[in-house]
Parts: structure tokens; sequence; C-alpha cells
């Protein structure tokens, strides 16, 4: 470790000492090599607020990292056929991810540079603290069509089937990559998706984006457990991100699985499901309580006294979410969930425009969220929901150490 992440120097401090060269030049002699998260580990500074996490790693961060305050994903579209130029994107942006993780600005920083041309940076995020920025990257199936690379796409990696209920809406659905960034800031979060699709002009362009809040998951079994825009506590029985095992389980694509070059990665489907509020909102307590199966106050399950206790699940009305989502209704199918609620203002029908932007990570989409989602169509929840976005990602492995690159191992020739 040749940089902690709380010694690393903010943007502010780094513009300061007079700019851009400077800048780089700190990067070069070390300080681009942030703290090496390695397999499982969750970064002890993560824990810090305002802290910077490790970029590096066999996995990448922001998965089992603790969940940040905040979200902003960004699905995107490739513009180019050229595989060659879409590499050097994807070196370009995980040199700039390196620095914004870090809390640096992107290439020659926001200002002193030259007068004539745009400076490299936009400078939003000047003098904020790393607000714990991750920034993890997935490739969605129709990449593998468009850069002629069907061969190399995982066989976990499904379209996924219509569900009961589904009313998607396609400018808010798939996309050839994505971008999940989360800080415990808006607007690093913000301005690290905003510098990624400025990098990429004229190679990718966005297709569509959610800003989140309110974290509904956590990984951190220890802290609090947030509560989702329906009242109740969100995350209690989800893998965490000391879980080692689980995770292996779970979550991290094995050597066995194939192929290869997602050893160390995952699958992510991301859902965009929005609530009736308003309907929700008139619903009787019980009723409530009896659509999740858990408590409103404590968020225990049925017949138990704490959230912790073990669910019973025969305890609880047959179509109870909790029920039919528990890994035994599942064949033990078990999902790392990520999520944050939404709120994008009004449907001009005077609800509110709000919901669950669902993420969740796993060792196979079909083994996954396919399997626990089929065994939803019969939730009574989905009186009050409805999915109107979807997209699904292969997430490759981390990035190793600072001459490594985001998608390496898809598409260089060793691989
Ligand atoms: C707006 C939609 C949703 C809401 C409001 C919601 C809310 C909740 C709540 C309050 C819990 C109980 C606390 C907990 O253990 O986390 C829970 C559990 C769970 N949910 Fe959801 N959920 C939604 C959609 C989904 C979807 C789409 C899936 C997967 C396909 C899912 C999978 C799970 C799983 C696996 C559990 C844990 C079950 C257990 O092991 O006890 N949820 N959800």
């Amino acid at each position: 470790m040749t940089e902690t992440q709380g010694s690393s120097p903010s943007r502010r401090s780094l513009i300061g000492w007079g700019g851009a060269g400077l800048a780089l030049g700190a990067a070069a002699a070390g300080g681009a090599v942030a703290m090496t998260r390695t397999g499982d580990d969750v970064d002890p500074a993560a824990a810090e607020a305002g802290a910077a996490v490790g970029f590096h790693g066999s996995v990448q961060a922001g998965i089992a990292t603790p969940v940040q305050d905040r979200l902003h994903f960004a699905a995107f579209d490739v513009t180019t056929t050229d595989r060659a130029e879409f590499v050097q994107l994807l070196k370009d942006w995980t040199e700039a991810a390196r620095r914004m993780t870090a809390g640096k600005a992107v290439g020659e920083g926001a200002y002193g540079g030259l007068a004539e041309a745009p400076p490299d940076d936009t400078g939003e995020a000047l003098g904020l603290k790393p607000s714990r920025l991750t920034l993890t990257v997935g490739f969605g199936p129709s990449l593998f069509k468009k850069l002629d690379l069907a061969d190399r796409r995982p066989d976990a990696l499904v379209d996924l089937p219509t569900f009961a209920g589904d009313a998607l809406d396609a400018a808010r659905s798939n996309g050839d990559l994505c971008v999940q960034a989360c800080a415990d800031d808006p607007q690093v979060a913000v301005h690290a998706i905003r510098n990624l699709a400025r990098i990429g002009m004229g190679k990718v362009v966005i297709r569509w984006s959610q800003l989140g809040f309110g974290k509904t998951s956590s990984t951190t079994p220890d802290a609090q457990t947030p509560r989702n825009l329906m009242g109740f506590k969100d995350g209690t029985r989800n893998i965490a991100g000391t879980e080692t095992d689980r995770l292996k389980k779970f979550v991290w694509v094995g050597e066995k699985d194939g192929p290869d070059w997602m050893v160390g990665g995952s699958y992510l489907v991301a859902r965009r499901i929005r609530m009736h509020i308003e309907t929700w909102d008139r619903t009787s307590l019980q009723e409530q309580e009896d659509i999740f199966g858990r408590d409103k106050g404590e968020g225990a399950p049925v017949g138990k006294a704490k959230e912790r206790d073990e669910p019973f699940l025969k305890a609880m009305k047959p179509d109870a979410h909790v029920r039919l989502a528990h890994p035994d209704s599942n064949h033990g199918a078990t999902i790392l969930r990520r999520g944050y609620s939404f709120t994008d203002g009004t449907d001009g029908l005077g609800r509110l425009e709000a919901g669950l932007f669902f993420l969740a990570y796993q060792r196979d989409v079909r083994e996954g969220f396919v399997r626990v989602q089929r065994n939803l169509a019969s939730d009574a929840l989905n009186e009050y929901i409805q999915h109107v976005g979807s997209a699904v990602f292969a997430v490759p492995p981390g990035v190793r150490d600072k001459d490594d690159w985001w998608g390496r191992t898809l598409f260089s020739e060793e691989a």
C-alpha cells in the first residue's frame, strides 16, 4: 500500500498545489496506487466518512463495499464498432476512475491548463471529499453482438425473460454497458458519471440514467438497516460484505463457472420498480405488514420479536414478499441486493414518480434473480409496484493495479 485512503490528497489540495502537472506527477509517483482491496475484504477506511475506497483489487469495488448513501447509475450505448477504439476508451475511463475514486480531478484538472482548451475535469467536485466513491462497470448482452464478441458472452448473462406484470419502457432498459457510481455525496457521484460520459463522447452515449438516494439495502449487518419508501426496513437478510464464504458461493464468478475472463466478476440485474405510493399510503398497517411478512416498527418476521430473528416462513401469508423471496422458497437462490430509492418528480397525474431502483449481484443470473423473480409472480406486493425498466450486465473482475484496466480480461489476447 503506497497511499492510504485517509491521506489521499483531496481534489482541492491537488489543484491548489499548482495544478495539473503536479497532480499527475503525484499520481505517477505512486499516488495512483490506492489501497489494494483483495478478494472480498471490506476496506476499513470505507467506514470513515468522506474517505476513499480502494480502486484496485481482484474484484470491483461497489459490490461488497459497504453501501454508500447515493447513486448515479448510467447505461451507455456504444456508438463505435471499432474494438480498438472502445478498448482505448476503457483504458481512459479506468485512469479517470482511479483518480476520481481517490478524490482527484480528471486528467490535468478543472483549471490551470491551456486557456484555449476546455479543462479535462468539469470542476463541480473540487473541494469535495472522495466520499467513498466507487465506480463499477458492466457489459450488457448487446455489447457482445456489437463488437463481434458473441463467442465470449457468458452463458450466465441471459436475456431476462418477460415476467408477470412487467411494463418495461425500452427507453429505460438495456444498454451496451453500465457504470454504477455510488458515493455519500450525490455531487461526487454525478460528477463521476458526467466526466466518464464526457471522456466517452463520440464512442459512447448515455442511453438512460438513474439517480438514487436512501440506500435500500445494507451490506453491513451491524449498521442500522435502512428503510425503503414503503417505510419498511430493507436489506435485513442480505449478504454482508464481510461474509466471504457466501460472497464466494453466491456473488463472485468462480474458476469453474466459465468463461475465464469473468473469474472474480459478477452479474448485475437492474430493475426500475415504480411504487404506487398513494395506494400504499391508504393501505392498513396490518395489510402492509402481511404483505412483507414483517412488522413495520422493528422489522421482525411474523411471530418473532427481533429484526434479526430467523423468519418462520409458514407463519407468514402464502403470498408474503419475504416468504416468496426467501432462499428456502427458491432452491437456495440468494442474491446480493444493493438498490436505492428514487423520486423523479411527479407523473403528470398528481402521483409521485417514485420507487425502488433495484440492483442485485449474483454469480449466475439464471440461478439468482430469474429464479426469485419468477417465484414473486404471486407476491402480494405486486398490487403496489410495477417493474418499468430492466437491464442485465456482466461485471468483469477488478482492476488489479495501475497498469490494469476495466475489461482487460475480456479484450486482451491472453485472457
Ligand atoms: C419495490 C419492490 C420491493 C420492495 C419494496 C422490497 C422490500 C423488501 C423488504 C422490506 C424485505 C424484508 C427485509 C429484508 O430482508 O431485506 C425484502 C426482502 C427480500 N427481497 Fe424484496 N423488495 C422488493 C423487490 C424485490 C425483488 C424484485 C426481489 C428479487 C427478485 C427481492 C428479493 C428479496 C429477497 C431475496 C429478500 C430477503 C428474503 C429473506 O431471505 O428473508 N425483492 N424485500
